[in-house]
């Protein structure tokens, strides 16, 4: 007989963004005439910059040569965009971060959920309340147990540090959903009590290209002492429209360590090496030099006026809906807009009226969390037609 992960059979029946694509297509395929559009998962609509294709395409073509043919690339990443990254995500900022401290990888959402096995099951993880699922349900799947710090309107949506010692953290900034960010002192807080409590921050920062304020950290690491307490997941994703190419890079310094129950340290570079050399042969030689483009002078241009596309679009929703009686909040720093819900109407009351009756797909607040409830999602990245259209038809609906 072989048993099961009972784990398993304390998450909710469906992945929240699973639920909202079955909703959407049975209603698609019963109302076939119906123009919909999506404002739900964070999926980008603007094609890949030609600097990044133009690399695409030579690294295929070099794929079919003897010369430049390559089998199973190093584990952690080819050293060309491991630099890349090093030079323009960190060095640039006065970060000093090695080449052999990033570990490239097919997606934040993979690595915020492998990065648990690394972790011991007793360890206590706080969870913001609402959050981006992946944490919730990869460590549920894992059997810890979950502190939720609430983030509510009262708090500005930032969340209060815990009451009580934890010994992981995961934090996200810009936020998904609520679109709030932290300022450095804001997140120098988090930094000192991750110290104080040997706990581990997983800073998930894949939102960080949208960030357009002053005294936003765009890096865990540009906070000082970081480096002994923080992981850092970053993504090409939402930034340069890698959500089906796949990449995306997290960093685990040096000088991070976690405890055996006898108290040695261990350096978790280490540890996170040996998983992934044991479980992933690595991102495609392709794909890799594709992600490198992104830090060529001319793919920084082009990524730019793509993200400045879809700030517009968020300006867009924000002012749209707050002249239109919404209470909305993000937006700013963020590809997501958090709006309250009209009074008496739940999350998903409001996500059906809005796809049957004005045909938007959004996100359910508590979709996210207990204190999502009463609040809606919406992204900014879809085209800039769709998104003036769609908040028009909310705006007249409302
Ligand atoms: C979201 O909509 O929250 C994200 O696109 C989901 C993801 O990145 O996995």
């Amino acid at each position: 007989m072989s048993f099961i992960n009972e784990n398993f059979l304390a998450l909710q029946d469906s992945y929240l963004f699973s639920t909202i694509a079955k909703k959407v297509a049975k209603y698609t395929e019963e109302n076939p005439e119906k123009k919909i559009i999506k404002l739900g998962i964070g999926d980008v609509t603007k094609p890949i910059v030609p600097a990044c294709l133009e690399a695409m395409h030579k690294a295929v073509d070099e794929m079919g040569t003897e010369q430049g043919f390559k089998g199973y690339g190093p584990e952690q990443g080819y050293l060309f965009l491991r630099k890349a990254i090093v030079e323009n995500d960190y060095q640039a900022r006065g970060v000093d971060i090695q080449e052999d401290e990033v570990f490239v990888s097919d997606g934040a959402k993979c690595d915020c959920g492998n990065i648990v096995d690394i972790f011991s099951q007793n360890n206590k993880v706080a969870i913001t309340d609402p959050v981006y699922p992946v944490y919730l349900d990869t460590n549920i799947m894992s059997g810890r147990e979950i502190i939720y710090l609430p983030v509510t309107e009262e708090n500005n949506f930032k969340p209060a540090l815990p009451e009580e010692k934890v010994d992981m953290i995961y934090l996200c900034f810009p936020n998904n959903p609520t679109g709030t960010v932290l300022e450095k002192e804001e997140l120098k807080k988090w930094v000192d009590y991750a110290k104080q409590n040997h706990s581990i921050i997983l800073y998930d920062s894949a939102y960080e290209s949208f960030i357009t304020e002053d005294n936003i950290p765009h890096s865990i690491y540009e906070i000082e002492g970081a480096k002994e307490v923080a992981i850092e997941f970053k993504s090409y994703s939402k930034t340069a429209g890698f959500t089906g190419v796949r990449c995306a890079y997290l960093v685990i310094p040096k000088t991070l360590k976690g405890y055996t129950k006898q108290g040695e340290e261990i350096c978790l570079n280490k540890l996170w090496n040996r998983r992934t050399c044991t479980k992933f042969n690595g991102v495609s030689y392709i794909v890799q030099r594709t992600a490198e483009a992104t830090y060529s002078i001319e793919g920084k241009k082009q990524i730019r006026q793509n993200i400045n596309a879809y700030l517009e679009n968020a300006k867009i929703i924000k002012e749209g809906l707050e002249e239109g009686g919404f209470t909305v909040y993000g937006g700013v720093n963020s590809p997501y807009v958090w709006l309250k819900v009209p009074k008496g109407m739940t999350s998903w009351e409001f996500f059906d009226q809005l796809l049957e009756e004005v045909n938007i797909v959004g996100t359910p607040g508590s979709g996210f969390g207990k204190n999502g409830e009463g609040y809606f999602r919406l992204t900014a990245f879809a085209t800039k037609e769709n998104t003036i259209e769609a908040i028009e038809r909310i705006k007249k609906w409302r």
